[in-house]
């Protein structure tokens, strides 16, 4: 059974990629007493509930409804879904099943976190980008108006438990935005995993078990490895970061309407490659490469109405830059990056020009 192991101060966990895996869920819950609760989504639990029921029967559990979207993924939610706990009967002894995509990994772990001052939670992602990202590295949490992802905690899951045959259900336009982080993490830790993307396009987007297995097996192992070396995100963390500054600032300037998180991450990338080439790190059949690979998962929504100019205003606006200096994760050849401050204002201009382009 393919397993990453992920250490942290305060847990030491599996992260399991099998396909089959959901169907084994009743095997990595301690406790054959506790209460059980899953939270879902009602589209979830449709497609996959039935699974997640047959695996649970013989236990106590319950299935919590969450309505999903970014819009609900806030406290008001987390104090509706810990009040319907308690009047099912939810104690201390709970264990929390966050079963759906990254915002139910997110908003379960986050209630998971709190709960009664913490329960357990096992994140079962369904999403190709919660599989490759969100439910492996223990950060949970909410959105407040003023932005996303503004309160939560650090909990990390007693085990993360990803069965890639649920991706069969996933819409095309969420499947491939997912594929943007599988990309991201060929270039910054694995050049077989980007050579996979480049050479196995037509696999990959069939949704071939086998080139499923590996790139999410691939990419858990590297989210895993960088959580353990650094569960905070104090430094080595950060090149997870990679494409994702000027990707918040194409979803910003969207009002976050416009692109998914992923094909955000995907221009990003785009203007990272750029960048990394202008300022004399990467060599321009390397960036080539990596604008051939990302294009060849688009389409992406239009890029009318963005201008280079507010974007580059929204980069020195970004919550990850410190001290108002702008951070970038650049890449030096595939497979190895290095972050740098104090970059140009002109080479970053037209590193977004030329990803407009
Ligand atoms: N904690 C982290 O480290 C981390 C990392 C990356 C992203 N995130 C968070 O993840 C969230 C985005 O997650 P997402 O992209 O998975 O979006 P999502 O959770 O909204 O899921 C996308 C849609 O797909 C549906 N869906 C889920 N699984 C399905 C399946 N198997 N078949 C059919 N439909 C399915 C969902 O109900 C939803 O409508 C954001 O809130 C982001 O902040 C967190
Ligand atoms: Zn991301």
């Amino acid at each position: 059974m393919p397993s990453f192991t992920v250490v942290t101060t305060a847990q030491r966990y599996e992260a399991i990629v099998e396909t089959g895996a959901l169907a084994r869920l009743s095997e990595f819950l301690p406790s054959p007493a506790a209460k059980v609760f899953v939270v879902t989504t009602e589209d979830v639990w449709q497609l996959h509930g039935s699974t997640v029921a047959s695996a649970l029967s013989g236990r106590s559990w319950h299935r919590l409804l969450f309505p999903g979207g970014e819009a609900r993924k806030r406290l008001s939610s987390v104090e509706a879904l810990a009040e319907e706990m308690v009047s099912l009967g939810g104690d201390r002894s709970s264990i929390v099943v966050a079963f759906g995509g990254g915002i139910v990994n997110d908003l379960g772990g986050f209630l998971a976190a709190i709960f009664m001052r913490g329960v357990p939670v096992v994140q079962v992602p369904t999403t190709l980008l919660a599989q490759v990202d969100a439910a492996v590295g223990g950060k949970t949490g909410a959105n407040l108006t003023s932005g996303k992802n503004l309160v939560g905690a650090f909990h990390q899951p007693l085990v993360v438990l990803t069965d890639p045959s649920v991706l069969h259900t996933l819409p095309e336009r969420e499947y491939r935005a997912g594929l943007f982080e599988v990309i991201k993490h060929g270039i910054i830790a694995s050049e077989p995993l980007f050579r996979l993307m480049q050479l196995e396009r037509p696999s990959v987007l069939a949704r071939d078990p086998a080139a499923m297995q590996q790139m999410i097996a691939e990419s858990v192992r590297i989210k895993s490895e960088v959580v353990s070396a650094d569960e905070k995100e104090g430094g080595l963390r950060r090149i997870l970061n990679f494409g994702h500054t000027v990707g918040h600032a194409f979803e910003a300037e969207t009002s976050y309407t416009r692109f998914l998180h992923g094909e955000a991450v995907g221009l990003g990338m785009k203007a990272a490659a750029h960048l990394s080439r202008l300022t004399g790190r990467l060599d321009a059949p390397t960036c080539q490469d990596i604008l051939d690979v990302v294009d060849a998962y688009g389409p992406f929504p239009t890029l009318d109405g963005i201008q280079t100019e507010n974007l580059f205003a929204r980069l020195v606006n970004d919550k990850k830059s410190i001290l108002g200096r702008v951070h970038f994760v650049l890449a030096t050849r595939i497979g190895a990056t290095e972050v740098a401050a104090g970059l140009a204002p002109e080479l970053i201009r037209e590193a977004i020009a030329s990803t407009l382009r």
